[in-house]
């Protein structure tokens, strides 16, 4: 039986939503994966003709996503032909992702200097807001707030005086068009989600007392300080414009309250499209098919330099944005450095290999890692082919013996392959320690994680139980070193490492739960305070929340490696369990439970437009 969510078009035939979003087919962090998950759940309310994501046309590659559809006059379809014929690239198409749902990509580029140099004054002569002539991100948000202001003007226009729409911009870069909806009057409902505040970014990464301070920061001062007044000023002006403004956990409607003035009428807080399995042993099965695939990463990585029994190898990993002290990389190493070391001293004879996965500027994967990636290729091959060469003569020779004796099997492999045999495995050997970072990074000096690795002495020596992988970039199947997509990986592995500073939400962890991989997580992310509030044994099973608020960075590494010493204590019946039962919470993650506090959140705005009748969205029904 499959969920339905009560569908607007039941109770107001003229309602549309169009969602705004910078991230709309453009990843760069989590609003990518709030957009793109939340698709089929937002789909079933609105159906299609009524549902339009609003997003930048950045790179050509993007068209392999879309199915184009200038043919449909919907209204969605004429209001991107109205600016086409304006002179702007406009690509109004289906989005071949669950759901499919209708997309209008903008492309900031078309819009010319001179015209974005009118917006700028308007922008400064109507709102006192002042953009600088030389920063490229602002100007693309500039422009690509103009062409959305164009495109919902259409609308208005076209869905004439019963048309109600509702419009939801995400983030500060696409927000701008709020302003002038507000000014002109327009009849449109505005909604304005944050997912974190620019300033509290920038001061979680410099201030040492952050949230103490929070209610004392002086807004306009700090964002000078940090160069961002630009970017804080639209943030607030959006807030404070908007008809609803919402944003995605408590943490960050704390933030909200202080750092922009208004506190926000509701949270929403974001979910996955979960998919469950009929039967449990069906996703551990997956963890063991990509822990293989990892194994065999780790083999061509390590084994060169030295080996390690792979059955008692555990893999941990921690990934996101690179902020490295907002995503908490220093309070990581810090514990991997003391987990190192208790195992050492305890003779452990298992080994931990922790992989970091942030992306960073670099040239090019290093040679060496290529290289012993194509030799283990190399070496399996040959294996094969002396494997199928004995097999085949074994079985000949078999059938033609009467003394029952095993024949000496070095005979049935040709010289060739002997030689190959030999030459490949004596030029996998080094005496080389095994890389920390796979790729040549752009600025390996200053590199943060590097340099706190060195500081900790966590050099993937032999007699080091802690290894480490650092690859500065995120894993996609196209990826030649693992050759699997990203959750493919979170399948494969053990244990996510998220004890994150700042973190208005966190979808790592909440990923992991979706794959039965168990997590740390700390109460200063937005999904950590949340298991803190609504899942009182979420410890017990398998999902740990650092304590971070009230605590030194000393004390919290200390407490995170004994979770995850603690956590390597465990014998496999205890993991299979484990993961069982952290899989069995994320069906309170699904978009089908948490579409309803935005479908709230819509039906207010419904009910703003002037002699509604609004009937309330029910919970999801069952048909
Ligand atoms: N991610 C990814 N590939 C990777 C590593 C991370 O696609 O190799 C995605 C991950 O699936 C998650 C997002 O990056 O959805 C990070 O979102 P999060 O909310 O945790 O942090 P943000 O980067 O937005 O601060
Ligand atoms: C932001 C936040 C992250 C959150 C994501 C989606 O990028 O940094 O914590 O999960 O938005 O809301």
């Amino acid at each position: 039986m499959s969920k339905r969510t009560a569908s607007t078009s039941e109770f107001l035939p003229e309602a549309r939503l169009l969602e705004v979003a910078w991230e709309v087919c453009n990843q760069v962090g989590g609003i990518y994966t709030v957009i793109r998950t939340k698709v089929p759940a937002a789909m079933r309310y609105w159906g299609a003709g009524r549902y339009c994501l609003v997003g930048p046309y950045l790179h050509n590659n993007i068209a392999a996503e879309l199915e184009p559809m200038d043919d449909v006059q919907d209204i969605f379809g004429q209001a991107a032909a109205a600016l086409k014929k304006r002179g702007y690239h406009v690509q109004y198409a289906e989005w071949l992702v669950t759901g499919k749902p209708r997309v209008v990509l903008l492309n900031p580029s078309s819009v010319d200097e001179k015209a974005i140099n009118v917006v700028k004054y308007l922008l400064w002569k109507n709102h006192g807001i002042h953009i600088p002539p030389d920063n490229p991100l602002v100007n693309q948000a500039v422009a690509f707030g103009f062409l959305t202001k164009l495109f919902v003007d259409e609308l208005v226009r076209l869905g004439g005086s019963e048309g109600k729409l509702l419009a939801h911009f995400h983030e500060w870069m696409a927000g701008l068009p709020i302003l002038d909806i507000k000014r002109e009057g327009l009849p449109v409902k505005t909604i304005f989600t944050t997912h974190a505040t620019q300033l509290g970014r920038h001061l979680a990464i410099n201030s040492p007392m952050f949230y103490a301070h929070l209610p004392f920061f002086n807004r306009e001062e700090e964002a000078k300080k940090f160069g961002i007044e630009a970017e804080a000023t639209i943030e607030y002006a959006c807030a404070q414009s908007s008809d609803f403004f919402t944003t995605v956990s408590e943490v960050t409607a704390r933030e909200c309250k202080h750092l922009l003035k208004r506190k926000p009428d509701a949270v929403l807080p974001n979910g996955l499209n979960i998919e469950r399995f009929e039967t449990l042993y069906e996703f551990q099965n997956l963890h063991s098919k990509y822990k293989e695939q990892i194994h065999r990463f780790v083999m061509g990585h390590f084994f060169p330099a030295y080996a390690f029994d792979l059955d008692k190898t555990m893999y941990f990993f921690t990934s996101g944005r690179f902020e490295f002290k907002n995503k908490g990389f220093d309070l990581t190493v810090e514990a991997l450095a003391h987990l190192n070391e208790q195992l050492k001293k305890e003779q452990a004879d298992l080994t931990v290999v922790m992989f970091f996965v942030s992306k960073r500027n670099f040239y090019s994967i290093q040679p060496e890692v290529l290289h012993s990636r194509a030799v283990l290729d190399e070496i399996r091959q040959t294996c094969d082919a002396i494997q199928r060469q004995i097999g085949k003569r074994l079985f000949h020779e078999s059938t033609m013996r009467d003394d029952h004796h095993l024949p000496n099997l070095n005979d049935f492999v040709d010289e060739y392959w002997k030689l190959r045999y030999r030459r490949t495995v004596q030029s996998w050997q080094t005496n080389k320690l095994p890389l920390l970072v796979t790729h040549r990074l752009v600025d390996e000096q200053q590199d943060e994680i590097l340099n706190i690795l060195a500081e900790k002495k966590l050099r993937n020596e032999k007699e080091d139980r802690v290894k480490i992988v650092y690859h500065p970039d995120f894993i996609t199947s196209s990826n030649p070193l693992f050759g699997m997509d990203y959750i493919e990986f979170v399948r494969g592995c053990n244990l996510g490492i998220f004890p994150s500073y700042y973190e208005p939400w966190g979808y790592t962890p909440l990923e992991c739960m979706a794959c039965g991989i168990p997590s740390v997580t700390s109460d200063l992310s937005g999904f950590g305070d949340y298991l803190l509030h609504h899942f009182p044994d979420h410890e017990k099973n398998g999902m740990y929340v650092v304590e971070r608020g009230k605590r030194s960075v000393d004390w919290s590494a200390k407490q995170l490696a004994g979770f995850l010493h603690k956590f390597l204590q465990q014998g496999l019946k205890e993991r299979i369990m484990q993961r069982n039962n952290v899989e069995n919470y994320s069906a309170a993650f699904d978009w089908e439970n948490l579409i309803q506090p935005y479908n709230a959140v819509y039906e207010k705005a419904i009910a703003m437009f002037p002699g509604d009748q609004v009937v309330a969205m029910q919970e999801p029904v069952v048909g």
